[in-house]
């Protein structure tokens, strides 16, 4: 009897035991069930496994809820499957106007399949409208339009906290060179006018965001491409009319309506199935 993952159940084992098998059996696709992958790293909000081909990854969303560098923890179902089919929008979005991604595409509700990068270790955080510890920092009153968009970088490490981080610390430390830096920032200044665009659309303020980058190498060449996740976890989003925070505040500051809030930005941004759209609000339909 072989043993499932995490439930404890026990399946019987195939009819066919591998001696029986037929000589070209090999070449049948073969499934590899979630619990036989191989598990490459587990963060706060995904899992990544490895992927059907070599230079690929499996980038699995988990339902985890995480803030203030993890000292809050909470699972609300769900936000994994949305979190996934928004970020999945986003990033085929920006490969479709030429910003260059990990992504290649979605697998299922929570999976997408990705190019392994070589994660550059900052996160990269542009903002337009002061919020957050900008506020705090620089005594900024939340909803101050900001006098240009500002790029800040953090170096990604939960021991010490994320801290902020100059240009400077980034080269002196050897984390990106002046020249990675010059195409982060000038793909960090692409990816906010696109989400910028695109939010406005759907009458959502994008107030800031975080990305992340890493470098894909092919042969010889290597690029820096926008990797990770953009999702309501990494954007702050205002509803332009009701001023309503439809992002991962709501969750930081107890709130609650989380998954409405993200349910929410995916419907204006079109994205919920037609099943899902079902309901009063959904709009006129074609009578059959
Ligand atoms: N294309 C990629 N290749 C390799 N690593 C990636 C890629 N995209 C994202 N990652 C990394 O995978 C992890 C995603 O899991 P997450 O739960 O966000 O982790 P963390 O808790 O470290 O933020 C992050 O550390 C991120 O830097
Ligand atoms: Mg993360």
């Amino acid at each position: 009897m072989r043993r499932t993952g995490g439930t404890g159940a026990t399946i019987p084992p195939r009819a066919t035991a591998t001696r029986e098998r037929p000589i070209l059996d090999f070449l049948k696709p073969r499934y590899i069930p979630m619990n036989r992958r191989r598990r490459i790293y587990e963060g706060k909000a995904k899992v990544l496994y490895e992927g059907p081909e070599p230079g690929t990854l499996i980038q699995h969303f988990k339902d985890d809820a995480t803030a203030f560098n993890a000292k809050k923890h909470e699972v609300i179902d769900g936000k994994g499957v949305l979190n996934n089919r928004i970020s999945e929008h986003i990033f085929s979005n920006l490969n479709d106007i030429g910003v260059p991604t990990h992504f290649i595409r979605r697998l299922n509700m929570r999976e997408q399949l990705i190019r392994e990068v070589e994660i550059i270790p900052l996160e990269v955080v542009v903002r337009n409208v002061a919020a957050g510890s900008l506020s705090t920092k620089l005594g900024l009153e939340e909803g101050t339009q900001l006098p240009r968009s500002i790029i800040e970088f953090y170096y990604k490490n939960d021991a010490l906290n994320d801290p902020m981080v100059s240009e400077e610390h980034i080269t002196a430390f050897g984390w990106a060179t002046p020249q990675e830096i010059d195409d982060i920032m000038a793909l960090a200044i692409r990816v906010n006018d696109f989400l910028s665009g695109l939010f406005l659309g759907a009458g959502i303020r994008l107030v800031d965001f975080k990305m992340e980058c890493g470098r894909l190498w092919e042969g010889e060449m290597m690029r820096i491409v926008v990797a990770d996740e953009i999702s309501p976890d990494s954007c702050r989003l205002w509803d332009i009319k009701s001023k309503d925070k439809m992002d991962k505040d709501r969750f930081r500051r107890d709130m609650g309506g989380l998954i409405e809030a993200y349910t929410e930005v995916a419907r204006r941004l079109g994205i919920m199935g037609e099943n899902e759209k079902a309901g009063p609000a959904a709009g006129p339909r074609l009578v059959q």
